[in-house]
């Protein structure tokens, strides 16, 4: 019995191990890559652009890949081929990822002060 529970530890820890690394790439990429620019510091989106925060996986997932392949409904969503083409199917795993599981607090740190955009508070 003892030996089980060792192992389901172990299991337990590299689980979240990974989700904790896979997170944290999906993080770094997200503004890395200037997604942020279009969809929001918070991955918040805006009348313009769509929100991405908390977005079913699998949805972001086939979005992505479909952009990567060329496909599009609308014309605007084309601009998202160039983003999309850069990454690596890795890379959209751990964005999806990261998008789906969106934490706001983590986020504070690449939020622009107000003094960089000329605000008076
Ligand atoms: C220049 C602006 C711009 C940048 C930068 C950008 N996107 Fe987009 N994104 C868009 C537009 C426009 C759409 C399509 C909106 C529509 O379908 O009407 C879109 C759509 C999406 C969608 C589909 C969302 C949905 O609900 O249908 C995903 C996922 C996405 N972008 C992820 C990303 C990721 C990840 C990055 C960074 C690698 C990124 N975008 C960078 C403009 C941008």
């Amino acid at each position: 019995m003892k030996k089980y529970y060792v192992l389901i530890i172990v299991l337990l820890f590299y689980t979240t191990n990974n989700f904790a690394d896979t997170y944290k790439n999906g993080y770094d990429l997200y503004y890395q890559k200037g997604c942020n620019n279009c969809h929001g510091t918070h991955a918040e989106g805006s009348s313009y652009y769509p929100r991405l925060a908390n977005k079913d996986k699998k949805y972001l997932l086939k979005k992505l890949r479909d952009f990567k392949a060329g496909k599009a409904r609308s014309q605007k969503a084309q601009i998202m081929f160039t983003f999309a083409n850069s990454l690596k199917k890795k890379e959209i795993e751990e964005l999806s990822l990261f998008l789906s599981e969106f934490k706001k607090d983590m986020s504070t740190n690449y939020e622009i002060s107000d003094d960089l955009l000329g605000g008076s508070n």
